[in-house]
């Protein structure tokens, strides 16, 4: 099991600053497209209650025409602290976006520069605002300019190994105004394979006075103490390690404020937490809900007796009513196993000894 170095408890003791916003955590949880909806911070927030959530990405051009704030935009009275993501390349659209964010109830805005959908790319937002940097630098300003709440951003290396640019791009971001930087340590080229390099970050943290936090392959505490030591980073973003398992970021939270682990959840408590997931996606979204929740329920069923065969039967749920029955069942056949684990080490426990 990893350890805490007193010298890392120490470097983040302080609650991590974001202009003057103060967030009481230095983990955060990622803005993941599809996943991270009200539901799924509401429970991300309740093993992490003071880390930093954001919302889905959010197209300003979409909120411009349609004026009408979308689902993924919506934000609970009550769940802080908060960011809006939004996306776009034309700063009096990400402006005015913006605007309607704080309206909501975002703490910050998050302007997203590093998505490598060719759908977000072509029409020149996401990852491919690092080959224009100076557009890059006149959005971020343009939403300085209309919000009065800390403008962040979140980035890539650069575009492809042979373009990488995050030292100088970073830079023009902080010149710009932002109040902190996230850089996720791949190439728009890798997407989402290979590794994340964690020393590009460690150079950006040189370089900035903004907080850094760092981004990619945190699937465990021990990478996210890693990834701190390696980097120097202000905090860590946690993003598919949380598919399927919210607790992710409370765990790392937990750590770093404590230097113990906390009990990772059995199997029947991450089923209960599907369960929950599944029947909260019902109640807000209705069979819309349902649909959505299939991708979820088939993160959960792993690392069991009897998951993938759970995980086909999920991924095809046509209801709330389905998904909670063959959830129930399996919580079921894992106790009653259990049961006879404990049942035969009790009997066994019986035993004189001699005479096994
Ligand atoms: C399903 C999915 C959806 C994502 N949606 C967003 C998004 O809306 N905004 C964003 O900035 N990044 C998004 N990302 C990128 C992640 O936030 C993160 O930067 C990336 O997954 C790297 O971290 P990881 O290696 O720990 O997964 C998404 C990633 C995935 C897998």
């Amino acid at each position: 099991m990893v350890t805490l170095s007193s010298a890392l408890k120490e470097r983040l003791s302080q609650p991590l600053k974001i202009g003057d916003f103060e967030v009481n955590s230095r983990v955060l949880q990622s803005p993941l497209s599809g996943v991270t909806d009200l539901v799924f911070r509401r429970l991300v927030r309740r093993y992490a209650p003071t880390s930093m959530m954001y919302t889905e990405m959010v197209n300003a051009t979409g909120l411009h025409y349609v004026k009408q704030l979308p689902k993924i935009m919506e934000v609970d009275p009550n769940e802080r602290p908060i960011s809006i993501q939004l996306f776009d390349c034309r700063p009096d659209f990400l402006a005015e976006a913006a605007q309607m964010a704080v309206a909501e109830g975002a703490d910050t805005v998050d302007i997203n520069m590093g998505c490598p959908v060719n759908k977000i790319t072509k029409n020149g937002g996401g990852s491919s605002l690092l080959r224009q940097p100076e557009l890059a630098g006149e959005i971020v300003r343009s939403v300085v300019n209309a919000v009065n709440v800390p403008v962040t951003v979140k980035t890539r290396i650069g575009w492809t190994d042979k373009e990488i640019n995050i030292l100088d791009f970073a830079k023009r971001m902080e010149d710009a105004g932002a109040k902190m930087l996230t850089v996720h340590g791949r190439t728009r080229a890798q997407g989402y394979n290979g590794t994340a390099k964690w020393e590009w970050i460690a150079k950006v943290k040189e370089v900035l006075s903004i907080p850094v936090i760092a981004n990619g392959d945190i699937f465990s505490v021990e990478a996210a103490v890693k990834c701190l030591e390696q980097t120097g980073a202000d905090g860590v973003m946690c993003s598919r390690g949380t598919l399927g398992y919210p607790f992710l970021v409370g765990e790392v939270d937990y750590f770093l404020k404590t230097g113990e682990a906390k009990p990772t959840p059995t199997p029947v408590e991450r089923l209960q937490c599907a369960r929950e997931h599944l029947q909260m996606l019902f109640e807000y979204k209705g069979d819309r809900g349902v649909r959505q929740a299939r991708k979820h329920m088939t993160w959960y069923s792993k690392g069991f007796m009897g998951a993938a065969e759970l995980r086909g039967q999920l991924s095809t749920i046509e209801n709330v009513q389905q998904g909670l029955e063959l959830i129930d069942q399996a919580i079921a056949r894992l106790v009653e196993s259990s049961e006879t684990v404990q049942e035969d080490e009790a009997e066994a426990a019986l035993i004189p000894a001699g005479a096994l």
